[in-house]
């Protein structure tokens, strides 16, 4: 709840994100369930977060693993009903953790009751919810836009004779958000859902959201190298990112307004300066996601190019967030190694600004085996996509079989070394990565500085980044080495004296620092310094 300078809560928490066909399956079919979340609160609880997201656990076809949405305000029987989900939500609630719901405003399944109907007829009231044009000019579709999945972006509607719009795969048709119509739904679904009593949404694709009027060709994309997704051969300047989207969002928001406390995270991925657009000056989303730190090489210059920019690009009074992982996006363990992920975990947990945990980050885990022809993923339609599923792999709460996750057939394998990287295992080890959570989490919660004081860039060199937090007298230096050779931080700017208060070797807590830092490979120290 907020604390006494009463902040938004929103800045003060850790968020941690639950794929739920994949946290706990409470009636052993393999998928995860909404009972299964809420036999887990104690370990919620227990880790420290604030608030949580859940990712879709619609009606859905599951042609997009629940993006495709075909009951908005409806819970597909996989994952439980709607009773349980209210049930689940004032457990949260007790609890004192916040729960924020996905909302997909830009498609809905193309099973969805609304499409069915539009598609029904050229002349059915609701055709024009959706984006359908004539073939273009000598047949064929409409322009030269390609889905991001990597196949063409319209699909023809043999039937009327007519193209369909769809950003992502063919069985998610974009809503036409000009169409005064489609906003007016997804207001009375916020509304549905913030009755409920849900503390706000992560709004998806909400940079797709609206197109251009002209629907004029992209551009080629002259950074585009053979390699890349097909979807990077253009760049999607009439595509999305369109000026008009800002006042769409400015309606969510006032939605969102009427009732107290609701936060919106849009879901973003754009360059830094389009970014920030999105605060729309506070009546934007409260929070663009920033995924700057997911995309960029883990190298240390590069890493502290990329927070320092960010932090030079937010405009006043704009909070700033960060993520290391989402179930988009390869695992973190993966992508840096199990040393560096302990570092990562430090960097995400000290800097300015709302951390968004990914589930099962906090145990290790690393992608998952996929037997080859096995993906399910839309994605897998480019011949550059990488499947999803090794991203979204079951939490393993324990080494028994299937990593008691289910007493069925887990829906997609576990990752390799579950029987060391889960919760059990590592619960009552305070050395293990999840202890080093726990303990990042209790000290952003305690300290000012690292919930809401600044943040200071200090030079550094070599693999080292450092940086300070500073609120009112308290000045705690974060130094990390994300590099395995040993380090040693000094700076003529600063000469640190002080005491680790947190580490990522737990030998070196309470430890003193004199003059510099010294760091083995893949460490990282909090210290609190002393005198002015
Ligand atoms: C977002 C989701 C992703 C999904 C897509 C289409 O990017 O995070 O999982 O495939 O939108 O809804």
């Amino acid at each position: 709840m907020p604390p006494s300078d009463a902040r938004p809560w929103w800045q003060t928490a850790v968020f941690y994100e639950i794929y739920p066909q994949s946290f706990a399956d409470s009636n052993g079919d393999g998928f995860g369930d909404l009972p299964g979340i809420q036999n887990r609160l104690d370990y919620l609880q227990w880790l420290g977060v604030d608030a949580v997201w859940i990712t879709p656990f619609y009606p859905s076809p599951m042609a997009d693993f629940g993006y495709d949405v075909a009951g908005l305000t409806e819970v597909h029987e996989r994952y439980g009903s709607m009773e349980d989900f209210t049930g689940l939500l004032g457990d949260f609630h007790e609890r004192g953790i916040r729960v924020i719901v996905d909302l997909v405003p830009n498609h809905t399944s193309s099973r969805h009751p609304w499409f069915l109907e539009a598609r029904s007829a050229r002349d059915h009231p609701r055709r024009n919810w959706y984006i359908w044009k004539d073939p273009g000019y000598g047949g064929g579709p409409p322009n030269n836009w390609i889905s991001v999945f990597g196949m063409d972006a319209w699909t023809l509607d043999e039937a009327t004779g007519q193209y369909y719009y769809h950003t992502f795969s063919p069985e998610e048709p974009d809503l036409d958000w000009r169409n005064p119509e489609v906003p007016n739904a997804f207001r009375e679904v916020m509304r549905f859902w913030l009755d409920l009593g849900v503390d706000g949404f992560r709004i998806d694709a909400l940079w797709m959201l609206i197109k251009d009027r002209h629907f004029r060709d992209n551009p080629k994309n002259p950074a585009y190298k053979p390699g890349m997704m097909r979807y990077d051969r253009l760049a999607p300047a009439f595509s999305n990112d369109q000026p008009e989207t800002f006042d769409f969002i400015a309606a969510m928001r006032e939605t969102a307004d009427a009732y107290p406390d609701r936060v919106l995270v849009g879901e973003l991925y754009l360059p830094v300066e389009d970014l920030m657009n999105y605060y729309g000056g506070g009546r934007g989303v409260h929070m663009p996601t920033n995924y700057s730190l997911i995309l960029a090489e883990w190298e240390a210059r590069t890493v502290a190019k990329t927070i320092d920019t960010y932090e030079g690009a937010l405009p006043t009074d704009a909070w700033p967030t960060w993520a290391l992982g989402n179930h988009d996006q390869p695992r973190l363990a993966s992508r840096l190694g199990p040393a560096q992920a302990r570092v990562a975990a430090m960097l995400l947990l000290t800097l300015r600004g709302t951390p968004m945990l990914y589930y099962g980050d906090e145990i290790g885990i690393t992608d998952a085996p996929l037997p080859p022809g096995k993906s399910r993923d839309p994605q897998t339609m480019d011949p550059h996509g990488r499947p999803r599923e090794p991203f979204r792999s079951p939490m393993a709460w324990d080494a028994d079989s299937s990593g008691g996750f289910t007493t069925g057939e887990p829906w997609v394998e576990l990752h390799r070394n579950y029987d060391r990287l889960n919760v059990a295992a590592q619960q009552d080890d305070p050395d293990a990565l999840l202890g080093l959570y726990r303990r990042l989490i209790r000290l952003r919660k305690q300290e000012p500085a690292l919930h809401q004081g600044c943040y200071v860039p200090i030079p550094a060199e070599g693999g080292v980044i450092a940086y300070l937090r500073v609120h009112a007298d308290d000045r705690l230096l974060i130094v990390l080495n994300l590099s395995g050779e040993p380090a040693t931080f000094t700076t003529d700017r600063l000469w640190p004296a002080g005491e680790i208060v947190l580490g990522t070797n737990r030998r070196r807590e309470s430890g003193r620092v004199d003059g510099s830092v010294r760091l083995d490979g893949n460490e990282a120290v909090i210290v609190r310094l002393e005198g002015e």
